[in-house]
């Protein structure tokens, strides 16, 4: 049985097919549905505990409802001191949401217990369209995603609570596929962890020079290809609209590009562009400061292209990727770009500057003309975009806009796969006109109607000779509030869409 050994979390998996009740183990963990309905790992349990488990069900102590748990304690003839019991709700109709809820619940309780190692039988869970590949990648996820912790930044280590160290993913039977699946999804969940720790890092710390050095570490640890552009470089290129945006920090911006080559180097690559804004105060049109603090998180585009590529190469994915991060501040002060500033973005097309607020934009577009040197068979660009998407679609789903019908196709079904979903949303030419400027080709603002759809109007401006996708991920890519952190996505869906193009 392989063991993957995870560096950042220090949690060591493996796989075993054992019966549930032979596992020695701190814990053992087993699926039950509502109705006192037992999976099979837990009937196991229950016959070799003499019905002792289904004695303890039948008054009706526990529903099992996705997301509920109960412990157990030295059921007779079970080798593992504890039995979790983890509720999936009703095995008839089991969906995603209820799986990855049961699993989330599951990792939690053992965490609450402050168990070191534990055993968790999951395969036997029957999900529609679901198989037992995806249960696999989705424990391992669930699994790295549930120990992870910032407490990097508190001067005392955390009152004795012990980690999970080593997980068993138990099955019933022999299954092939484990290994793969359980690598996959170590890889992705990784790649989730490091997007959250970048967007949870505070904007002292998390600077431009410091997301262009995790790049150049991300590139040492995996044989990718690293370019650091300054700002000379830059004013060569002649990206006066991403620098505009730099004009008013003190923070020399970066262009940071990554390149993975998982096949033959003349195959197109996939490139994804990141919005790597490291804190967001809008400029001279400054913010409101409630909540300021949580534009910090404005890098996360960026940080979810980190993920990615580091999934990617993780899982050696027979497939090029490309990852472009155009990384700045955006602070007010005396240098700062001004509203009514005209500047001309690489392509050539000039933009006024009506509010310095809507910086995103002005980043992605010098981002997107460089990035189309690449060739790219398709371009996605991730970032935190717009507050109206956040009106729009709340923090379910991610904000989906493409000018190619099959490639926003193809990001929906990963969507879906992966449960980290996307809505698809218009970007049709009669929105264009609200980018009217008197002044120059566009203004950077198209009014409150439709403010996701103009943004992504004005990406489109610059994508045209591109399969382009555009995804605003505003709302989904931090929790506000008492369990305020970075979520990682959409690292999930980006892998499964890598995955999907690999033929995997
Ligand atoms: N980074 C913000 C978008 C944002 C706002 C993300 C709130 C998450 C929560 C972006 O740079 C921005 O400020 N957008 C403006 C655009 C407007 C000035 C047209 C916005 O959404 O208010
Ligand atoms: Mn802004
Ligand atoms: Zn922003």
């Amino acid at each position: 049985m392989k063991n993957s050994i995870n560096e950042e979390t220090g949690l060591e998996f493996s796989i075993k097919a054992i019966a549930p009740d032979k596992q020695k183990s701190d814990c053992v963990a087993v699926a039950v549905f509502a109705s006192a309905k037992l999976s099979a790992a837990a009937q196991a349990i229950d016959r070799a505990a003499n019905g002792k488990l289904s004695a303890i069900l039948k008054p009706g102590d526990f529903d099992a409802k996705p997301g509920s748990t109960l412990m157990l304690y030295d059921l007779p003839g079970v080798a593992a001191r504890r039995e979790l019991l983890a509720g999936f709700g009703n095995a008839a109709d089991m969906g995603a949401k209820e799986f990855r809820d049961g699993l989330r619940s599951a990792i939690r309780a053992m965490q609450d217990a402050s168990l070191a190692e534990a055993a968790l039988y999951i395969s036997d869970v029957a999900i529609k369209g679901r198989d037992v590949a995806w249960m696999t990648m989705q424990a391992a996820i669930a699994t790295l995603e549930g120990v992870y912790r910032f407490d990097s930044l508190k001067s005392k280590a955390r009152p004795q609570r012990k980690g999970l160290k080593r997980l068993v993913l138990g099955f019933l039977q022999e299954y092939k596929g484990a290994a793969a699946a359980l690598e996959r999804g170590i890889a992705i969940g990784e790649g989730v962890n490091l997007a959250r720790e970048l967007g949870n890092l505070p904007p002292n710390i998390c600077t431009p020079s410091y997301l262009a050095d995790q790049a150049r570490a991300l590139a040492k640890s995996n044989k990718l290809k690293v370019t650091v552009l300054e700002r000379k470089e830059m004013e060569k290129l002649g990206m006066g609209s991403l620098l505009s945006v730099a004009d008013g920090s003190r923070q020399p911006p970066k262009l940071i590009t990554l390149e993975y080559y998982g096949e033959a180097r003349k195959q197109k690559p996939v490139v994804l562009v990141g919005k790597g804004v490291t804190f967001d105060t809008g400029g001279i049109s400054l913010k409101p400061s409630a909540e300021m603090d949580e534009m910090k998180y404005d890098m996360s585009g960026a940080g979810s292209v980190l993920g990615t590529l580091s999934a990617a190469a993780a899982m050696k994915l027979p497939l090029n990727v490309i990852g472009v991060i155009p990384a700045t501040e955006n602070m007010p002060g005396g240098k700062a770009t001004r509203p009514g500033d005209i500047v001309t973005s690489m392509s050539g097309q000039t933009i006024e500057i009506l509010n310095t607020d809507a910086e995103g934009r002005l980043i992605l577009c010098d981002a997107l003309t460089y990035a189309a040197r690449f060739d790219p068979a398709a371009i996605i660009d991730i970032a935190t975009l717009t507050g109206a998407c956040v009106i729009a679609l709340g923090h379910v789903a991610s904000g989906l806009f493409a000018n190619d019908e099959r490639l926003a196709q193809e990001l929906e079904a990963a969507g879906q796969a992966s449960w980290d979903r996307v809505w698809h949303m218009p970007v049709w030419e009669d929105y264009q006109e609200q980018l009217k400027s008197n002044f120059a080709d566009m203004a950077n603002i198209g009014g409150r109607p439709g403010g996701s759809i103009t943004a992504a109007c004005f990406l489109a401006r610059f994508t045209r000779k591109l399969k382009w996708a555009h995804l605003d991920i505003a709302g989904t890519a931090w929790k506000s509030g008492r369990d305020k952190g970075s979520t990682g996505r959409p690292v999930p869906l980006l892998s499964q869409f890598l995955m999907t193009r690999a033929g995997w």
